[in-house]
């Protein structure tokens, strides 16, 4: 059995896909550029979309990284051996490149070669598509996979539900893919057939590895759209790889926790593993608090609020607290906790170093916000509970109290009712919480009602004006202010950016006059693609993060605006209309929010 930390697997990964011709790229935000979608990178590929459907990307036609993902979706299973709301992709990509004769060979190469992962053959199922209306069966990499020596008991065909993936937001690429799983139980393997795949008892495959021919486009209306070139995108969760080669039960016995899990044993003097409730609550700390320090500490890092990312954030802090209670973790802990997850990352990701002191603060004050509230919220939510027999409701308008006024996340009153058999009328409340909250609830479901993935022009518009909005800023209010956050709809954009204080009305017609001066100018918006270092020396602005010396894309309009950027802008700021700022707000002490609009002329 081979023995393989992080760290190992991570450059293991790396140098055997630079060793194939690839460019290693530097991990992008959690926080989606262009996809108003989705709240976060929730795949390697996510940040990559522009270039699947058909950017060029200037590192070239294949590239490979280690991407910062967060899925909350199975937040419930988190508690178990494998389920993580954040977690990294190892991944790599042929951008019109390479396609299923080089990948399938690959992947066996690293999956079987001692050199690499070592696996024996045996040990290794796969999945190919089935075949339905949209894309015929996959019989080309079946067959390449027999050509590398899979055993061909061990090839299983399943329909979409089980074989395609993507797109990662609503719209976008995705395409069938070809998964590889690790055989855990071989005498529960060897009964089933393709249609009894998913029939298996837990544990009787573990996926390690997915590879994606992406061909297609999903559009606004959910047709599949044949790609211009035909890509391959592939996913590996460092967490889970890492837990089977090791041969550990969990993800939370492999070295990324070691530190963390030591920390909370010396805080609550409790043991990790000492039985089943311990476990979970060890993991719900150790998952949650991971999950929040890399959102703090993002380059484009968020704080906790009451919308968006902001919430999501607020609900994975305040479910540590609360899971942290069962065993004891003091007040503080978590802080502490996320010390020693910093400590362990620091190399691979500085930004998370860069932004310690805001962690620091951020952490500490939402769990004392929380701890606040808590004690009376617990008594609230018994005496609501004790009133109800077995199987009852709390309605809507209780439930949104408790959030309103005890800070309880709606998501932790239904867990809560869970453990005493009790239900949450979870639409009751989401009808009290709009009607407290009108404005932002209609922001954010017009959000998910569009997609950006497909260049609109409205949308590429809009993030031509975002680089004028940027200058624009530095000019009439301060050099240092730079990009926190961006977001943009077809019908506007959305530009986050460090100021203490809201824009005086002066303020704000200078800024609209300077941005409008430069669309009447019709300047050509112009992409030179540079190093790193050269974009640093001439003067664009951008997050300088990556480690790799990589090639980037700049853009710039006239010396007005210049930005390292992957683009799609207009071509030239003539065909932007008028630029109209339509609202500021604030999103946290430091922190401020324009919105903003074109208006067709
Ligand atoms: N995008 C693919 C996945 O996330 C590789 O599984």
């Amino acid at each position: 059995m081979k023995v393989l930390t992080s760290e190992s697997l991570r450059k293991m990964y790396l140098d055997f896909f630079k060793s194939k011709g690839h460019a290693v790229i530097a991990s992008a935000s959690l926080i989606p550029e262009n996809d108003p979608t989705v709240l976060f990178t929730t795949a390697g590929m996510h940040p990559l979309v522009p270039y699947l459907l058909g950017e060029k990307h200037p590192a070239g036609k294949r590239l490979c990284d280690v991407q910062k993902c967060v899925r909350t979706g199975d937040i419930d299973e988190v508690g178990d051996s494998s389920h993580c709301t954040f977690f990294e992709m190892l991944g790599n990509w042929s951008l019109g490149d390479y396609f299923k004769n080089e990948m399938i060979p690959w992947s066996f190469e690293f999956l079987t070669s001692p050199d690499y992962l070592g696996i024996p053959v045996e040990d290794i199922a796969i999945t190919c598509f089935a075949g339905d209306g949209d894309c015929p069966r996959d019989t080309e990499s079946a067959e390449k996979w027999l050509e590398c020596g899979i055993l061909p008991e061990n090839i299983y065909f399943l329909p979409k539900s089980g074989n395609w993936w993507g797109p990662a937001g609503v719209t976008g690429p995705c395409g069938p893919d070809t998964e590889m799983h690790i055989i855990r139980n071989h005498e529960e393997a060897d009964k089933l057939n393709s249609e009894q795949f998913d029939e298996a008892p837990k544990g009787t495959f573990l996926e390690i590895w997915n590879d994606v021919f992406m061909q297609y486009n999903k559009n606004d209306q959910g047709a599949y759209e044949p790609l211009a070139q035909r890509n391959v995108d592939t996913g590996m969760g460092l967490e889970r790889t890492l837990c089977i080669i090791n041969g550990k039960d969990s993800v939370y016995e492999t070295d990324i926790y070691e530190k963390a899990i030591a920390k909370i044993e010396q805080l609550t003097g409790c043991k990790y593993g000492e039985n089943e409730q311990n476990t979970k609550a060890f993991r719900v700390v150790l998952d949650h608090v991971r999950t929040a320090t890399f959102m703090l500490g993002d380059a484009k890092g968020i704080v906790p609020s009451n919308t968006d990312q902001g919430y999501i954030l607020r609900r994975i802090i305040r479910r540590a607290v609360r899971f942290g209670r069962n065993i004891g973790l003091p007040q503080g802990a978590l802080n502490q906790v996320s010390k020693t997850i910093v400590e362990k990352y620091a190399d691979v990701y500085p930004e998370l170093v860069a932004n310690a002191a805001k962690i620091e603060e951020e952490l500490n004050k939402e769990e004392a916000k929380f701890l606040r509230t808590l004690a009376q919220g617990i008594k609230e939510f018994e005496k609501v509970a004790s009133a109800l027999a077995a199987g009852g409701v709390i309605d809507g308008v209780t439930a949104f109290h408790l959030y309103d006024t005890c800070g309880f996340p709606v998501e932790i009153t239904v867990e809560m009712a869970d453990e005493k058999g009790l239900k949450v009328d979870v639409d009751g409340y989401n009808k009290a919480f709009a009607e407290h909250q009108e404005k932002s609830r209609a922001g954010s479901e017009q959000k998910f009602a569009c997609g950006l993935a497909d260049h609109k022009e409205e949308t590429t518009n809009l993030h031509t004006a975002t680089h004028l909005l940027h200058a624009a800023l530095k000019k009439v209010c301060s050099e240092e202010i730079a990009q926190k956050g961006s977001n943009i709809t077809e019908e506007r954009l959305r530009f986050d950016f460090n100021f203490a204080r809201k824009l005086t009305p002066e303020e704000v017609k200078a800024v609209e006059d300077l941005v409008n001066g430069v669309i009447k100018q019709d300047l050509p918006v112009v992409m030179r693609e540079m190093t790193l270092d050269e974009a640093r020396e001439e003067g664009f602005t951008g997050l300088f993060e990556s480690k790799y010396g990589e090639i980037v894309k700049t853009y710039s309009i006239g010396e007005f605006s210049k930005e390292i950027c992957g683009g799609p802008h207009a071509e030239h700021t003539g065909l932007l209309g008028t630029f109209k700022i339509a609202k500021q707000e604030n999103v946290s002490a430091g922190v401020k929010r324009i919105k903003a609009v074109l208006v067709k002329n």
